[in-house]
């Protein structure tokens, strides 16, 4: 079912996606591999946020995607829902070397859930997969543990690396697969499951420490 046709301005859905996550996870590094094909071992830290924008085709529709990139340092982040205004699916960055990033997922899950509209689709993704030797079993919070976080908030999990382009691409059109699957434009969504922020009572779901 498309049958909102955004003709004037030549694209089929217009969709905006924001980054959240902490400080270093690699946000901004996911934006610029996404939007550029670009990456730096010295990002400047986001003060306030970004966007990009690009059209994609998606099943012979044509997407334009706007993608925010917000401030993951508290000092940096105005605690409103302004960077959520008008957000479709939100991406919840974490740093796989780094267990503190994991461990505040569900903080920056309940800021969505805080601020977005009821119902919008979240992905989680573990970043730097590159700097993980799973030969070595070095991984910081185990794949165990991470599912269960998953799981519970009942968000799909994907693994990447900004640095050498891993399942990049894959992330944002899981995201984007996901949107139009909740809005009911697509019938299945590859590969995970479709998500969708549990609107659970602020009390239980979202303890914010
Ligand atoms: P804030 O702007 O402070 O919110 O940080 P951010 O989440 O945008 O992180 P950023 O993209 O600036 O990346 C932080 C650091 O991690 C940088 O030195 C990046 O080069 C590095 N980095 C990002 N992604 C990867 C990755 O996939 N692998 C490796 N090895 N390093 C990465």
């Amino acid at each position: 079912m498309y049958s909102v046709s955004k003709i004037e301005n030549n694209y089929d859905h217009s969709l905006k996606i924001i980054l959240s996550g902490d400080s270093g996870s690699g946000k901004t590094s996911i934006l610029s591999r996404y939007f550029e094909d670009i990456y730096s071992d010295e990002f400047p830290i986001t003060y306030t946020q970004d966007q990009k924008e690009k059209t994609i085709i998606l099943e012979d529709k044509k997407i334009k995607l706007n993608v925010c990139d917000t401030a993951g340092q508290e000092r940096f982040r105005m605690i409103c829902h302004s960077p959520y205004r008008g957000v479709q699916g939100i991406v919840i960055v974490f740093d796989l070397t780094d267990f503190n990033s994991f461990d505040n997922v569900k903080r920056w899950y309940c800021e969505g859930e805080r601020y977005a509209s009821e119902g919008t689709p979240v992905i989680i993704v573990g970043n730097k997969i590159d700097l993980v030797d799973l030969k070595k079993n070095d991984q910081v919070v185990s794949n165990e543990v991470i599912k269960e976080l998953a799981d519970s908030l009942g968000a799909p999990y994907i693994e990447t690396s900004a640095k050498y382009n891993i399942n990049v691409e894959k992330l944002f059109l899981n995201i984007v697969q996901n949107i139009l699957y909740y809005k009911g434009y697509i019938s299945t969504v590859s590969p995970s499951k479709p998500i969708i922020l549990k609107k659970e009572p602020k009390d239980k779901s979202c303890i914010i420490n």
